[in-house]
């Protein structure tokens, strides 16, 4: 743990219970976390990526917090310790009152932005909400802030009085971004900002995000499906599989020297002309994610791994230190 460590996530494990039957008792539980561990710096991007179904938003939600307003009876295990000021908050254990104090410094940017800004509110109104909450601000503080932060998400000042369905879906994200910023927030969870966008318009509300990031020292976990976009902006590169961390290192060093084969398989994929990946052969994985109702024994990614052998199917794999700050869930490619 370094001075500059704004988060450990330590053990992290989500589990869903699911209920069946006339009593409705409950019959399984959902693993959409499984015991993962990662930390993010200040001022630093994480890059989160794994197939539909792998978990990244419900880490995403575990770390803001609201997990249990979306699943009141979710079980949270493990820690997730927050370095603020001079004090350790885990909100792995908090409750929502004691929440409260905390809610400005971690805010989320959601994938849809039709969904996640109300549409009866105002812009004006959508981003000020945090500002009312959170602040002391006085009405002619809250109406210059948001003014101000219309301008840094490049829109005017005489939008804040206009209604979401007004805005095409790259300046609703940028209202999101607005809002998220809006409190001068610690750390960001941005899950797929982009995906929903215009392929067109996906790279300006990137650039956008980057410059922010810079301008307001905010951390980021920026969640993605896509390999290629986490690359170029992400300091850290975290490949989840089936609610497990498969791989977690410096972006380069992941996207270029993968060890585990899930990370490999889905870096071959990856669709840019990239030279430098000219000889990279496109690794196909077989079947289906399984569900996390009901993993495989040992290692999750057994049935589909390519080097998959006997032992994999015993014990879960270690995620341990492969290389310099380079975390791998699999003994096979070290040995
Ligand atoms: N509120 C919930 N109740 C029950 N199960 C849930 C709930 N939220 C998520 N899950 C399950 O947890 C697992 C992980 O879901 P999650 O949404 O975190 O994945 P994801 O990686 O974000 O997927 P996507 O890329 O499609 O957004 C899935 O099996 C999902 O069905
Ligand atoms: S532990 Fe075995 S199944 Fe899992 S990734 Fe490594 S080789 Fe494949
Ligand atoms: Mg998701």
């Amino acid at each position: 743990m370094s001075k500059k460590t704004l988060v450990e996530v330590k053990n992290l494990s989500v589990h869903f219970p699911v209920h069946g039957g006339v009593f409705s008792k409950r019959v399984a539980s959902v693993k959409a976390v499984d015991g993962i561990s990662f930390q993010i710096e200040r001022k630093q991007i994480v890059g989160m990526v794994g197939e539909s179904g792998c978990g990244k938003t419900t880490v995403g939600r575990a770390m803001i917090n609201i997990l249990r307003h979306v699943a009141p009876e979710v079980e949270i295990m493990g820690n997730i310790e927050y370095h603020f000021d001079d004090n350790i908050v885990d909100f792995a254990q908090l409750r929502p009152r004691e929440m409260r104090q905390y809610r400005s410094r971690v805010q989320m940017i959601f994938q849809d932005p039709y969904a996640s800004l109300n549409p009866r509110m105002t812009v004006a109104q959508i981003i000020s909400e945090p500002l009312q909450l959170h602040t002391n601000m006085s009405r002619k503080e809250q109406t210059e802030r948001v003014g101000w932060l219309l301008d840094k998400v490049g829109l005017q000042p005489e939008q804040a009085r206009r209604y979401p369905h007004e805005f095409s879906g790259g300046q609703r994200q940028r209202v999101g971004i607005a809002r998220a910023l809006a409190t001068n927030p610690d750390l960001i969870i941005c899950d797929e900002p982009v995906s929903a966008l215009d392929v067109s318009i996906q790279a300006q509300v990137i650039n956008l995000m980057m410059d922010l990031q810079d301008e307001f020292d905010v951390s980021y976990l920026f969640i993605a499906h896509d390999l290629s976009v986490v690359e170029h902006i992400s300091d850290k590169i975290a490949v989840m599989y089936l609610g497990d961390m498969a791989e977690y290192g410096d972006a380069q060093e992941v996207y270029h020297h993968p060890k585990h084969p899930y990370s490999k398989a889905l870096l071959s994929a990856v669709p840019l002309p990239d030279p430098t990946r000219k000889n990279r052969e496109r690794i196909v994985l077989k079947g289906d994610v399984p569900t996390p109702l009901n993993k495989p024994s040992g290692c999750a990614f057994r049935t589909r791994c390519p080097i998959a052998i006997a032992s994999c199917a015993e014990s879960k794999p270690v995620f341990e230190e492969q290389g310099k700050n380079h975390f791998v869930a699999c003994p096979v490619v070290k040995s």
